[in-house]
């Protein structure tokens, strides 16, 4: 059975890589803000001192100067991190999966103002229409989302684009990075639609701790890498790399979204806040195929490079995730204190261990969580909008590029 965030994974054959001894340097400067510091101090998180690494180890940018008659790209020249071939040519193709989920992904193409919002309004302004816990579940999580869908772009273009040295899959983070624009659109159009407090939405993230620490351990990530002396090519830096991939696709758009995602699709099962609740199954469709495609691309550089995956460091990531677990669960009692929508806190303690096993075992890990079962099975149907549209009775919006899509 299709699950909601099935993944297909593709990866290619392993290509054999000699390691190179790491060094260190100088730490890297804090650029991205007052979460910065508040990432750092926590404990378990640490900003690690950058890796000295010469040009000869870090791969291409495809800024370097472009050589007349240099001979001509093979696909075997192609890796997805430390590459030294031209990036600014898209073929020879060596990783279809990415170009593929490129193509699935323009396929997908919607936008924020196309869904009604009419009914969500007259739903939130009738004093009668929603309980004050439910008027919370949503405040809480457009809180989050508005902020975390910038992050998220933020380490794309800022943090991981330079350091992923394959033109097929930078296709893929373009694409990834408009989608992730498009939903901080679409979270700014239902708060501006509902006439919420902006100021009060935008500093959750400043002002109501489990969100706060959600951004923060995701911070830390980005912080890591947006070091301009930041470089991979040793055995630390890729790994950092690798430990933000993991931290992003796998932790944040693979588990902190995950509980939001279930209280804003309950509203529309229960035809309440049925644009808002549209908006978000847009968003979780796309959210499945970004986690599927950092899911493939983690699995190829561990492929490519499996120096880098030892015991030791796999038992870091284990941690890790079990720390963003535990973040998440923290969310869930707080955005929920009391049950509703049929939905309750234990519910999210199963389900956040159920994700989390399967988000382990896609990357190669074992299960941390024996038994855990999903207590949402309905989640699997929520990436079918073909069939949510009618129960939604919301306009229809099935949005078709180039003929691509045959739901009809
Ligand atoms: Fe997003
Ligand atoms: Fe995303």
């Amino acid at each position: 059975m299709l699950m909601f965030d099935d993944t297909t994974n593709t990866t290619d054959q392993p290509a054999p890589k000699t390691p190179v001894a790491a060094g260190t340097g100088p730490a890297p400067a804090a650029v991205l803000g007052n979460l910065a510091a508040a990432a750092s101090s926590k404990p378990g998180l640490k900003i690690v001192p950058n890796a000295q690494v010469t040009d000869n180890q870090a791969g291409a940018t495809g800024l370097e100067k472009i050589e007349m008659n240099a001979a001509r790209i093979k696909v075997d020249e192609k890796r997805i991190i430390n590459c030294r071939a031209d990036l600014n040519q898209l073929v020879p193709f060596k990783y279809e999966w990415a170009w593929q989920k490129y193509l699935d992904a323009c396929a997908n193409h919607w936008m924020p103002q196309e869904i009604s919002m009419s009914r969500d309004i007259a739903l939130w302004k009738d004093p009668n229409g929603l309980t004050d816990d439910e008027r919370t579940i949503i405040k809480r999580n457009l809180g989050f989302f508005s902020t975390a869908d910038s992050l998220v772009a933020n380490n794309l273009v800022l943090a991981i684009y330079r350091h992923i040295t394959n033109p097929e899959c930078r296709q893929y983070l373009l694409r990834q990075s408009f989608e992730e624009a498009l939903h901080t659109h679409a979270y700014q159009y239902v708060i501006e639609s509902l006439g919420l407090d902006e100021g009060e939405v935008f500093n959750m993230y400043r002002e109501i701790p489990s969100i706060h620490d959600k951004a923060a351990f995701e911070l830390q990530f980005t912080q890591e890498l947006s070091d301009p002396n930041f470089h991979t090519g040793t055995v630390e830096t890729d790994r950092r790399l690798l430990r933000n991939l993991i931290g992003f696709y796998v932790i944040m758009e693979g588990i902190f979204f995950y509980v939001g995602f279930v209280q804003m699709l309950a509203f529309g099962r229960q035809n309440k806040m049925t644009g808002a609740s549209e908006e978000f199954q847009y968003i979780l469709r796309d959210e499945s195929m970004h986690l599927n495609f950092g899911i493939d691309l983690i699995n190829q550089i561990k492929a490519e490079n499996p120096h880098l995956w030892t015991p030791e460091f796999q038992q870091e990531i284990i941690e890790l995730i079990k720390q963003g677990v535990d973040l998440e669960f923290r969310y869930a009692e707080d955005t929920m204190p009391r049950g509703v929508l049929g939905l309750n806190v234990p519910m999210f303690s199963d389900y956040l261990k159920f994700i989390a096993n399967r988000r382990l075992k896609q990357i190669g890990l074992s299960e941390q969580y024996p038994g855990a079962q999903n207590p949402f099975p309905w989640m699997s149907e929520m990436l079918d909008l073909k069939k949510e549209k009618n129960f939604f009775e919301t306009r229809v919006i099935d949005y078709q590029v180039g003929g691509a899509l045959s739901w009809d």
